[in-house]
């Protein structure tokens, strides 16, 4: 019999000296059927492990002696400012990782100043969240079968202070992953999505026309394109597409009017065999051409990853397990010291490749293919 999950680290100890070490600390802080979910990916892990290869094929050209004087790592977005552009992603069930969940990793996003995304489907209320926070919040919104609730849902974030909608498009479906089931994993009891709480669940879920998943209540009650409309008509908030993963649907998103697009394949979460986040970036930078904001997550484990994104195009990115990890170790500490470690590594790799702020980090700077 293996002995129960450690408890957490009080202190950062120094022999953490890079994001990958917090991985094997947080397994063993946590139950195995936690691990399976928080730390899987979709049927064989192929597009999970992917995401982190291809950051790996790319390499940096450094320049020497550049004046690096006044350098900075700001950006805005829709105008609200930025110390830097290493955001928390949305990550469901955050009090798997640790009790405090969500409430510590307000904390640490707050001292560190990062841009956090809070999961429609947090362990904690989205109220209790906002109060906590000195950063910059967004909302990560899965618009419900209940279009009713759904309504009601943005209009408590509008009210708590979240300052951008993140639509979450590539999730419809979203079973339970082969790894979770081969661990046994569920809701532990006092786990829940708090701020689903009172939504009618859907009926009729079996499909009707004998097939499985096709012509069955949950794919009809799925968001189209037309709820991108209609959620642009309940709030003034800036909406970012999150799940983009071609230049089609990049164009269709800004033909919809949305204000942001997130490169994103749920870190290989929904369905395996998608290419990696970093390798479609381009691709779909050429397609929106700078008219609105774009960020890129997945696989984002060094400060050179960050750089690699941005130069391929992203204005900023997202980080999700890293700092899940970070909060499964040493909570609110632990998340702090992931964004601290990602941040000093990209402003290493900015001195050494001659780039004094994001502006100038272009795709000559990296790469890609050439080994
Ligand atoms: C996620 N992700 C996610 N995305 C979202 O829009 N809403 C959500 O509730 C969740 N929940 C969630 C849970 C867990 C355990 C993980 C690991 C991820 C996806 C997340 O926002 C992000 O796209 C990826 O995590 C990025 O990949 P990396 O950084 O984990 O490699
Ligand atoms: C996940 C869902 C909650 O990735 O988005 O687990």
């Amino acid at each position: 019999m293996s002995d129960g999950p450690l408890s957490k680290l009080t202190q950062i100890p120094p022999s953490i000296a890079a994001v990958a070490d917090y991985e094997p600390l947080a397994r063993e802080r946590m139950s195995a059927q936690a691990w399976a979910y928080m730390a899987g990916g979709a049927a064989d892990e192929l597009t999970l492990a992917d995401n982190q290869a291809a950051f790996q094929r790319i390499r940096l050209r450094t320049r020497v002696l550049a004046d690096l004087s006044g350098g900075n790592t700001h950006l805005s977005l829709f105008g609200q400012t930025f110390a830097h552009p290493i955001f928390l992603a949305p990550v469901a069930y955050q009090q798997l990782a640790h009790a405090d969940g969500e409430l510590a990793t307000v904390l640490a996003a707050s001292a560190v100043q990062a841009g956090m995304v809070l999961s429609t489907q947090a362990s904690v209320s989205l109220e209790a969240v906002a109060e906590q926070a000195h950063n910059p919040l967004w909302f990560q919104l899965y618009i419900q079968p209940d279009r009713a609730f759904t309504q009601a849902l943005v209009k408590r974030a509008e009210a708590a202070g979240y300052q951008a909608l993140v639509l979450t498009v590539d999730a419809p479906v979203n079973g339970m992953r082969n790894r979770e089931q081969r661990a046994g994993f569920c809701l532990p009891k006092g786990v829940e999505a708090v701020n689903l709480r009172g939504m009618q669940p859907l009926r009729g879920s079996a499909a009707p026309s004998g097939g499985l998943l096709l012509g069955s209540a949950l794919l009809a009650a799925a968001p189209g394109w037309a709820d991108v409309q209609w959620l642009r008509s309940l709030t003034r908030l800036p909406i970012l597409l999150k799940g983009v993963m071609c230049a089609e649907d990049a164009q269709r998103a800004l033909a919809e009017g949305v204000d942001g697009i997130i490169v994103s394949n749920h870190g290989g979460r929904t369905l395996d065999g998608q290419p990696a986040t970093i390798e479609v970036l381009a691709e779909i930078a050429a397609a929106v051409q700078g008219r609105v904001p774009l960020l890129l997550d997945g696989g984002i484990r060094r400060g050179t990853d960050v750089y690699k994104a941005l130069a391929l195009g992203a204005d900023a990115v997202l980080v999700g397990r890293p700092y899940v990890y970070g909060l499964a170790t040493a909570g609110a500490s632990g998340v702090a010291h992931v964004v601290q470690l990602l941040r000093a590594e990209l402003e290493v790799a900015m001195a050494l490749t001659g780039c004094r702020d994001l502006a100038s980090i272009g795709a000559e700077r990296v790469l890609v293919g050439a080994h």
